[in-house]
């Protein structure tokens, strides 16, 4: 009689382990997913009913040539990617790649070619043949002209445009 309730008590209390761990792990997990649904929430603030923000799609600016907050923050990151390893991570002409070779310094600006926006687009447009500052032509157009704005926003060179031959040249330039 003893021992069988012994065994009934041994069995109540194995049933009340496993079924507070079971509680646990569910109390555990609904916390977990609250603190994942949390955090979409403060990345993507859209519950105040504005509408959420669209992220900006530089192949789509039609008037690519215009500097902007957008494109010139643009700029940087397509400058990170291409540029970087050679003029350096804030265009001080000491990437990586520029052991050896004398970089120019974007900082600075002791253009060659030239510091208005039509000049650096060309530099893109065709490099500086016999030098290891390549044309990057394959870079996409925007793209470039985001670099572009970029490198203006951050030289102490930045000679003023002509915004009616930048427009045309703009127009047409690929
Ligand atoms: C492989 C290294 C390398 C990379 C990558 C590179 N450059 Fe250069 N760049 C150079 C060198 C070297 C010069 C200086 C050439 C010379 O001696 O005139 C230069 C010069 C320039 C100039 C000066 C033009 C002038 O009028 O004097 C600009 C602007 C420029 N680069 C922009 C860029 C941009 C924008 C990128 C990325 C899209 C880029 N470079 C990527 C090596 C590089």
């Amino acid at each position: 009689m003893s021992e069988l309730k012994d065994h009934n008590s041994g069995g109540l209390l194995a049933f009340l382990v496993s079924f507070g761990a079971s509680l646990a792990l569910i109390v555990y997990l609904s916390v977990v997913d609250k603190g994942v649904v949390g955090l979409n929430e403060v990345v993507e603030p859209a519950a105040d009913g504005a509408p959420a923000k669209v992220k900006f799609d530089p192949s789509a600016v039609e008037n690519p040539w215009v500097s902007t907050e957008d494109m010139i923050k643009h700029g940087a990151s397509v400058y990170k990617t291409n540029c970087a390893v050679c003029h350096g991570d804030k265009g001080m002409g000491d990437g990586p790649g520029a052991a050896g070779i004398a970089v120019r310094n974007l900082v600075e600006g002791q253009w060659k070619q030239g510091g208005t926006s039509i000049a650096l687009f060309k530099t893109l447009q065709t490099g500086i043949p016999g030098t290891s500052m390549a044309a990057f032509k394959h870079v996409a157009k925007n793209d470039r002209w985001a670099v572009v704005h970029w490198i203006r926003s951050i030289t102490n060179n930045a000679p003023k445009d002509d915004a009616a031959a930048l427009e045309a040249f703009g127009k047409t330039a690929e």
